[in-house]
């Protein structure tokens, strides 16, 4: 009882500043702030999901062309980056240059080269070539986008005909939509839907460009 009773006093205080977290980001729409990258970045955080699911979702083999919308320090990159090496690369971009500051220091830290950090709102015109990469992905980036469907048009502009898009979400962010909802945003700016993996909890769910 005596470990019982604090246990269950954080897990309510987790909650409330759970839901407390929800309801700020239903009204007041900001980029996760940079200041958050380590936890982003943390081995717990990669267990519960693990940077090698968007590798697998994918079926990334070396030399593909990849971007990820919303990179933050790089906790999926890296994985990424290894995976179409040789010859392939990743353009990692994110509307804040210090989480790309962050990912930079993780880069370098690796030693990966092929990796090109982006600045960009991905809501706007991204400075990559009309159908110039074969894959592209999020994870937990879409629902803290106010325009997600232009972000989508975006990525779609982006990929080649047949390329893939992933998006992956995970309940713990105070942004998590259901799975129907990234479906119905996907559906909008006009991709395909193929497959999900895992459940409505902690999911990648997978799109292409017919
Ligand atoms: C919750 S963090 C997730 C970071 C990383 N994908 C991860 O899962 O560790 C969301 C990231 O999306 C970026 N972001 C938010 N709005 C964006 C936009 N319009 N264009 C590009 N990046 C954006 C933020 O700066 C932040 O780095």
């Amino acid at each position: 009882m005596w470990i019982e009773l604090p246990l269950l006093i954080v897990i309510v205080i987790l909650l409330y500043i759970f839901v407390i977290l929800k309801v700020i980001r239903r009204v007041w729409h900001f980029p996760a702030p940079a200041f958050i990258g380590r936890g982003l970045n943390s081995r717990p955080r990669k267990r519960i999901q693990p940077p090698r699911m968007l590798v697998e979702a994918l079926g990334l083999r070396p030399g593909a062309i990849v971007a990820e919308i919303g990179c933050g320090p790089g906790t999926f990159t890296i994985d990424v980056a290894k995976a179409v090496s040789p010859n392939g690369h990743v353009y990692a971009i994110d509307i804040q240059q210090g989480m790309l500051d962050q990912l930079q220091s993780n880069i370098d830290r690796e030693h990966i080269a092929n990796v090109y950090p982006i600045l960009a709102d991905a809501s706007g015109r991204i400075p990559l070539d009309e159908e110039s990469v074969d894959f592209i992905y999020s994870v937990t980036v879409l629902p803290e986008i106010p325009d997600r469907i232009g972000a989508l048009k975006e990525v779609r502009r982006l990929l080649k005909s047949g390329g893939l898009y992933a998006d992956a979400e995970l309940v713990f962010d105070p942004d998590w939509p259901l799975p129907r909802t990234v479906k119905k945003w996907a559906d909008a700016a006009g991709f395909s839907f193929k497959k999900q993996l895992g459940s409505f909890l902690r999911y990648v769910l997978v799109f292409s460009k017919e």
